[in-house]
């Protein structure tokens, strides 16, 4: 099977079109021809190796991805041939609270992800995806949408009327966005663009902060919610953003730290997670069990994921740079069914 990986080191240089063995499922193992694959910032990361975590040499990248169920091994019985599947970003999380074992198991490294014509996965790491939805759309869910959800749903339990506050405009923040006007919650998005900003407001956001010309912006978060501060803080920024993300959330409020766009490290004071009387999770994507429950209310409300572009699988690297511009609004596909052949 045709696959690009990563050879023997990190680099959009280094993503190489090769062949792997054709997959055979073990018992509990079922093959997937894949048809879409979709890109995270953590995928950029892996590729130019910059990401945190240690991986093996050589990988095929990308958590995300959507495609067919073409052979199951003999004992598999949650999927048939022919269901249309995503995989788990982690394969060995299925439900509850996360176990440390679980995370090495997260796919696109350091398993192999799903950047191939085949992924081959345990019957436990695969869900159905939303019969709503396109392949393109459905691949954009295992890791952006999923932790959005398993933010604000899962563990935020958002409520309607609360007021949510999500930084930029990129895959988990737009996802964020749209949970948030699903569940009845109030909005309010900042974006260093303010052609970026007038589309959120056509998606519903209630209220937009340009975050280059209004660096304080957390004053204008406390402003525009007349001194209580947000419910909800999407805290995608990292260290330089996260003291602000304190001072913008109401007394009692909670801060999602999920990303670190702006940088690793920096300062913070934690007395101010006490002042704030705060709760402030850490946010792993998200459980299998998660995701079925998303998915769920995805086919429900017919809701459908933001795309921006759509590249062949020749232009993998090409998507990764568009990826890395950060001009996109929306996600950014690798469409495989019709380019590998
Ligand atoms: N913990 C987890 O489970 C988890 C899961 C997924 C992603 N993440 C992390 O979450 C972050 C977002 O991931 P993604 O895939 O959604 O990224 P993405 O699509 O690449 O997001 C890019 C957007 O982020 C915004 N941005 C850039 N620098 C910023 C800053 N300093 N402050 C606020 N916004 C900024 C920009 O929006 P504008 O152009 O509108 O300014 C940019 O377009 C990354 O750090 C990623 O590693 C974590």
């Amino acid at each position: 099977m045709r696959v690009i990986e990563l050879q023997d080191q990190a680099g959009l240089k280094h993503l190489v079109q090769t062949q792997r063995p054709d997959p055979v499922p073990k018992d509990d193992e079922v093959v997937v021809r894949i048809s879409a694959v979709s890109l995270n910032y953590r995928d950029l990361e892996i590729v130019q190796g910059t990401y945190a975590m240690q991986y093996r040499l050589p990988l095929i990248p990308l958590s995300d991805g959507v495609g067919w169920v073409v052979a199951v091994g003999k004992s598999v019985t949650r999927f048939g041939l022919g269901d249309r599947v995503a995989g788990t970003f982690w394969q060995g999380w299925i439900a509850g609270d996360p176990e440390t074992p679980s995370f090495d198991s997260s796919l696109g490294g350091p398993l192999d992800g799903m950047l191939a014509e085949f992924a081959i996965l345990r019957e436990s790491g695969l869900v159905r995806v939303p019969e709503n939805l396109s392949d393109d759309e459905a691949s954009t869910l295992p890791c952006a949408a999923l932790t959005a959800w398993y933010a604000l749903i899962t563990r935020g339990q958002l409520k309607a009327g609360e007021t949510v506050l999500i930084q930029g405009t990129g895959g988990v923040a737009l996802f964020a966005l749209q949970f948030a006007k699903m569940s009845g919650a109030r909005t309010i998005v900042l974006s260093s663009s303010n052609e970026k900003l007038d589309r959120v407001r056509e998606l519903g956001a209630d209220a937009v902060v340009n975050y280059l010309q209004m660096p304080e912006w957390h004053t204008q978060v406390l402003a525009l919610t007349q001194g209580r501060g947000a419910d909800h803080a999407m805290e995608l920024g990292g260290p330089g953003t996260f003291t602000k993300s304190l001072q913008a959330i109401r007394l009692g409020g909670q801060v999602n730290v999920i990303g670190y766009l702006g940088g690793k490290s920096g300062e913070f004071n934690p007395l101010l997670i006490l002042k704030r009387r705060a709760t402030v999770r850490g946010i792993p994507v998200g459980s299998r069990s998660a995701f079925e429950a998303m998915n769920a209310a995805i086919e429900s409300h017919r809701m459908r994921p933001l795309l921006d572009r759509t590249f062949p699988w020749s232009q993998t690297a090409e998507a990764f740079r568009y990826l890395k511009a950060a001009r996109h609004f929306g996600k950014v596909v690798i469409r495989l069914q019709d380019s590998l052949d």
